[in-house]
């Protein structure tokens, strides 16, 4: 994809996510109706006419060329991005010796193959850094096929002895650097001649690691990012002039949805899902139908055997959980409300369905706003992109990758 290109594809999908906002940008629990079907109602119809077991079907993003989306023409044409749909990565072929990623679970070491396989090479870097490393899997094996010294920073001490360990057993160029990347300086470790690795660094962290990148002049920097929403600021401050001149305003709440990809698996676990959705949410009509409580009642995790009981019991322990909590609700239990809060759970349990499915539709292109305003603010500073994939999305589903390559290198 092309410099212009990318600033067109940032442009196409903030139009598209600013005048369809009403569709994707307020709390689903919250909403006691469909909040956009005055404004939306050809859209509200084709998907009123799906069934239950229909909408409980749609659950991938190829799912957005169904006809249920004729009347949002325009987010249809986006999705003919090859960057919105899911695209196949062929087996890693990458020859990782197996001494090498002792520990490292599968799913992790397919992610840091392809990580360090798509990482640019004779790029000018003469030095690896890898930013927020954890135990520095990632720099170890980049370390080691381009035969290369790697600073790997990390905050969390124990992080940094255990790869620290690992890397001196297996006589591996790897230094571990024991600092807060937000309140520190990194100015000694990132260098003109330095290339940044960063893996699934959150919101702030990565937004850091981009401005020290473009601060020091690095010869490149490799970045998937992950937890858009963990940012100091309540909103998203936009980096490149594209982004700081949009109209969209991006709160917390806003920032999760990449993060919220409808979980696949089997019918059984699909099933317990549908149902442990169904008595959250009918409790809380229950508590509001006691008047003890307004607006939708949260409970803390459970143990899933509850969900092999009946909804009686789990009323039961929920009150008593609620009873127990740091802002306690004093309920009693009401055997005749059991059947209406279910069946009232049971409507809104529908609706947010069908809320869902819509609000899915614009997380990865909001995932693809927020890279391409990082990819952008890079360009700015003279670097050339490259977006990508690095690995199928059941590998990870942050599998979004940033590659920024210096146009002028330094030299050597
Ligand atoms: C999601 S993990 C990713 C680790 C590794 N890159 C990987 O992909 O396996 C994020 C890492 O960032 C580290 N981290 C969080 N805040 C940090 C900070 N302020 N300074 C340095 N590291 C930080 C965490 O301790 C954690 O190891």
């Amino acid at each position: 994809m092309t410099d212009a290109e990318l600033e067109i594809l940032f442009q196409q999908l903030d139009t598209c996510l600013y005048q369809h906002r009403a569709l994707w940008q307020f709390a689903p629990f919250a909403q006691d109706d469909v909040p956009w079907q005055a404004t939306y109602p050809a859209l509200y119809q084709a998907l009123s006419a799906l069934s239950d077991e229909d909408i409980a079907q749609i659950s991938t993003i190829d799912d957005a060329v169904s006809p249920w989306l004729e009347s949002l023409s325009d987010l249809k044409a986006l999705y003919q991005s090859p960057l919105l749909r899911h695209s196949s990565h062929q087996p890693d072929t990458t020859d990782v010796p197996f001494w090498l990623m002792q520990g490292v679970k599968g799913r992790k070491q397919d992610q840091i193959a392809r990580f360090v396989s798509a990482l640019p090479t004779n790029a000018g870097q003469s030095h690896l850094l890898e930013w927020c490393a954890g135990k520095g899997h990632l720099g170890r094996l980049a370390a080691f096929d381009r035969r290369q010294a790697c600073t790997s920073l990390e905050w969390q001490s124990d992080l940094c002895d255990d790869g620290q360990a690992l890397s001196a057993k297996l006589d591996i160029a790897q230094e571990f650097v024991h600092l807060d990347v937000l309140k520190q300086s990194v100015g000694p470790f990132i260098q003109p001649h330095s290339g940044v690795m960063a893996l699934h660094a959150c919101g702030q962290l990565h937004q850091r690691c981009i401005d020290e990148t473009v601060k020091a002049n690095a010869a490149w920097l490799t970045l998937s990012p992950c937890c858009y929403h963990l940012i100091s600021g309540e909103h998203y401050q936009g980096m490149s002039q594209a982004a700081k001149a949009s109209r969209l305003t991006l709160c917390k709440l806003d920032l999760k949805l990449p993060l919220q990809q409808l979980v696949t698996g089997g019918e059984r676990q699909r099933l317990l899902r549908e149902k442990e959705l169904l008595w959250r949410l009918a409790f809380s009509h229950y508590c509001q139908l006691t008047q003890v409580a307004q607006g939708y009642v949260s409970l803390p995790n459970f143990p899933k055997i509850l969900l092999s009981g009946n909804y009686s019991d789990f009323v039961s322990w929920a009150i008593a959980a609620k009873a127990k909590s740091k802002q306690p609700l004093a309920l009693t239990f009401v055997p005749e409300l059991l059947e209406l809060s279910l069946r009232v759970g049971q409507q809104q349990q529908g609706m947010l369905a069908r809320i869902e499915v819509v609000r899915q539709l614009f997380r990865r292109p909001l995932e693809l706003w927020l890279l391409l305003d990082k990819a952008l603010f890079l360009k700015q500073h003279g670097y050339h992109i490259r977006l990508n994939t690095f690995c199928d999305f059941n590998v990870t589903p942050r599998n979004y990758l940033l590659i920024a390559q210096r146009q002028s290198l330094p030299p050597c």
